[in-house]
């Protein structure tokens, strides 16, 4: 039995050690909010923060987040109050929208460390998180008005 801090509340898991975060949040607990996208690492749909980095979920062994704190796109706000949701909402961000969790979790951890981004410091940040709708421009956009 695992026992893991997702947003801030206990679960108890039946998962070994080896099984990926996010086969636990989608298919044992049903937070749906976090992606499969690639299943290998390569297109950020999966992106959480284990004590406050971001992962990809796909291919983080639950086991290594034991005892820390996991936050999913559910626990950044469930009313949509955050500023980086209302920075994307009002930017009309999503196309398909199916990225888009993701992209605001990398999108997170820069703002965490960088008051004021580039153009470069946010291509540099969220290259690895992929859009094939190419809602780049909107996604910088409401990075750059989520740091305002
Ligand atoms: Fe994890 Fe693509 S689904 S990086």
């Amino acid at each position: 039995m695992l026992e893991l801090n997702i947003n801030n509340e206990i679960h108890q898991v039946e998962a070994p050690d080896d099984m990926p975060v996010l086969w636990v949040l989608r298919d044992l607990l049903k937070k749906t909010g976090t992606k499969f996208g690639c299943g290998m690492g390569q297109c950020g749909a999966c992106t959480i923060h284990i004590n406050g980095q971001a992962m990809r979920a796909c291919i983080t062994p639950v086991g290594v987040a034991k005892n820390a704190k996991i936050t999913t796109i559910e626990g950044v706000s469930r009313k949509g109050e955050h500023p980086i949701q209302i920075a994307w909402k009002e930017n009309n961000v999503p196309q398909c929208g199916y990225c888009q969790s993701g992209q605001i979790m990398s999108a997170l951890t820069l703002l965490e460390n960088n008051k004021a981004p580039t153009d470069e410091d946010i291509n540099n940040h969220m290259s690895g998180n992929i859009c094939r709708c190419g809602t780049y421009p909107r996604i910088k956009q409401a990075i750059k008005q989520a740091a305002a």
